[in-house]
Parts: C-alpha cells; structure tokens; sequence
C-alpha cells in the first residue's frame, strides 16, 4: 500500500513509499482508511528526530508520521464495542501513538471519534491534533462554555491551526477577544470571531493590550521572547488571570538530555515559573496534546454547525503533502491547510 515515509532522519524528507498493509487491529485498535490529513508543526520536526527519546516507536509503521485524518473504519479490534466498519471518524494521534500519513493505518480506539455527514471531509482532515491542543488548552486556562462570557481573552499566534480553532471555540463560548497575528492574517482571525487584532510587529500595539488571560500558540522563533505577553498579565490585578504556552521546553530537553534528565529539566523550569506566575495570582500553564476521544466528538459535534466559520484556508491533493511537508519555510498559514486522497 501506499504510504508516506520519513526516508531521511538526518533531512527529515518525507516521500511517498509503497509498505507492507498493517496487520489486523489488536484489541483495542482501529483500523482504519484515510480520506484526508494536514500537517502539524511537531511532524517535521519529529521527522528530524526531535523528541526522539520520547516519542520514537518500534515494529510496523514506526516511521509512518502525521497527527490528523478525516478516516473510514476498516476493522474494529475484539475490545472495540462502539465503531463499525464503514463509519467516517476524526482522528488525532500523538506522535508516540502512531501516525497517519498511510492508505491504511491502525491506532487505538481513544485517538478517533465518529462524526456525522454534516461534518465535511476538508475540516474534519486538518481539525483533530491542533483542536484537542485548542480545548486542551483553553480548559488549562479554566475557561469552558460554561463560563467564558465575558472573559478578556488574548490569543498570541491565532491565526494558525491550534490559534484559529481556539478562536472559533472562545468566540462562540462568549468570551471577548483580541487576537494577535501577522498583517498579513488579520482579516482571517477578524472573520474567525476576532473583536480586535494586533500585528505582532506592532511593539505600541502589542503593549496596549488589554486580556485577563493570554494563550500563546505562537511559533517560538528568534523574534519573539519564551513567555510573549505574561508581562502584560503581571501589570494587572484583575482577578482570574491565566497564562497558557503550547511551546515549551519539554521535547527540546528531552532531545538534548534524554528522557529523564530532559523531563527533570523541563520540570524545573516549569514548577519555577508556576511558582512564581501563582506569587503573582497567576493561573500558569503548559499544555502537551493529549489523546481523547471525547473531546475529539466535542470538535466534530462543534465543526459540524454549519454557522461555525471554516478553519480551512487551502485544500490540496494528497500527492501535493511530500512538497509541502519538505518545504523548510513549512505549512503557510493561515487555519490549517488539508490534503485530501483523490475518488475517496
Ligand atoms: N504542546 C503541544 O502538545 C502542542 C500541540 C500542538 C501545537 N503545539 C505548538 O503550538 C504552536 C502553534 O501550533 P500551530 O499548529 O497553530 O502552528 P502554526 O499553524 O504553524 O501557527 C503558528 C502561528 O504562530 C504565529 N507566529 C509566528 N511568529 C509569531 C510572533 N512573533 N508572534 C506571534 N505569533 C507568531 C503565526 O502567525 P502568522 O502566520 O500570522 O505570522 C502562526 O499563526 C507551535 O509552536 C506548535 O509546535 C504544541
């Protein structure tokens, strides 16, 4: 069968290979067929071996990568109970887990969620791994639909995958926001639900903002600080303050130091700076994606909604991923980028 392969730890190139099909689902597995995918900044950089003592994975399909698919469901292991064969699902894997780039793949029941018709193909391919970091995220800041109206919230980084299903998310769930994004991008999260934007290159703008608590799905680069924005939180003395990071240390120390020491460094790090975010009245946070297919059923039900603006801002064939995955400038943004099996 077809699939696509990380051929080169050392450039991370993905290329399109023919492999043997997996075996039949374990107990608790699924296996399933891909309809569509997107690429997540961790899948070049994991391709590259980054996270490696954590995230490497032996036996078949170990070098198969990609978080997200929009599937139809093969087989169903013994212990699978709830899916049949034939069933479209969502699906978001970590990297430990498994990987989606293949005709056919097999990963564990809590990575998939069945989804209705009215859900399309184009955003169930891109919405799995970067949503559950979205509502994974937004929860660790404490917000829910429950009580969201009102809140002051700043995205930092909204008019990518995890920032712009975020949006759409807080938006509908009442809360006011501002969010940060490129020039380039500020229509984009204007049309997601945005109540005011920022260019990010715009220091007086940036300092201006006004937010309670602040995400940050910024991409880390030389341009930006580790923390972009907590100072804007320390100024204040509002109650129900929160600061959210999706980019942290954790597989860069893993990496450098192996798992234990990487772990216990990261730790370090983060219990300081919770520490001293809590002295200040700060709620602190780093969110790592977890699987969890109830939250996935959460997104499909939510996506479904055809009021809910698209998150998708390019679809393309699958045959089009390889490029687009070795591009070293990666993925162009905005929302998620798909691409789609041809005659599915
Ligand atoms: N911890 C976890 O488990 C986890 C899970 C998923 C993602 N992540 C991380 O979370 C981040 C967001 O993921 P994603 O999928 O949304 O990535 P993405 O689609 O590539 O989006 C990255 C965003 O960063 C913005 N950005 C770049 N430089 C910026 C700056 N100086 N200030 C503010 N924003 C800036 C970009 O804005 P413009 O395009 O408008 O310039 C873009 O919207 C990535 O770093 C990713 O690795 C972590």
């Amino acid at each position: 069968m077809k699939a696509f392969i990380i051929v080169d730890q050392n450039t991370g190139t993905l290329r399109p290979t023919d492999i043997p099909a997996p075996p039949a689902p374990a107990d608790n597995q699924v296996q399933l067929e891909l309809i569509g995918t997107s690429i997540n900044p961790i899948d070049p950089l994991v391709a590259k071996g980054y996270g490696a003592p954590l995230l490497e994975r032996k036996g078949p399909g170990a070098r198969i990568t990609g978080r997200d698919a929009v599937a139809r469901v093969i087989e169903v292991g013994k212990g699978v109970t709830d899916l049949r064969p034939g069933q479209r699902v969502l699906v978001a894997a970590s990297p430990r887990t498994g990987g989606t780039y293949a005709a056919i793949f097999n990963l564990p029941r809590k990575c998939v969620a069945p989804i209705d018709d009215s859900l399309s193909d184009a955003t169930a391919a891109g919405l799995g791994y970067a949503g559950l970091t979205a509502l994974q995220a937004l929860a660790a800041a404490g917000l829910s639909a429950d009580n969201a109206r009102g809140k002051l919230l700043c995205i930092n980084g909204a008019s990518g995958g995890v920032g712009s299903i975020a949006l759409v998310l807080a938006r509908r769930w009442g809360a006011t926001l501002t969010a940060v994004a490129s020039e380039r991008n500020q229509d984009w999260v204007r049309r997601l639900g945005a109540d005011q934007t920022v260019d990010y290159r715009d220091p007086a703008a940036m300092a201006a903002i006004d937010a309670d608590i602040i995400l940050n799905f910024a991409a880390p680069g030389d341009n930006h600080r580790q923390n972009p924005l907590l100072d804007r939180l320390l100024r204040r003395d509002t109650p129900g303050r929160a600061y959210v990071n999706t980019t942290n240390p954790v597989l860069s120390s893993v990496t450098d130091k192996g798992v234990v020491g990487g772990l216990a460094t990261s730790g370090g790090i983060y219990l300081k700076k919770r520490l001293a975010a809590r002295r200040a009245g700060i709620r602190y946070r780093w969110v790592l994606f977890q699987e969890n297919a109830e939250q996935l059923a959460y997104l499909a039900k939510f996506f479904a909604d055809p009021d809910t603006p698209t998150i998708v801002s390019d679809i393309q064939p699958l045959k089009a991923l390889p490029d687009v995955f070795n591009d070293p400038k990666g993925p162009p943004s905005p929302g998620k980028g798909v691409f789609m099996v041809e005659g599915v």
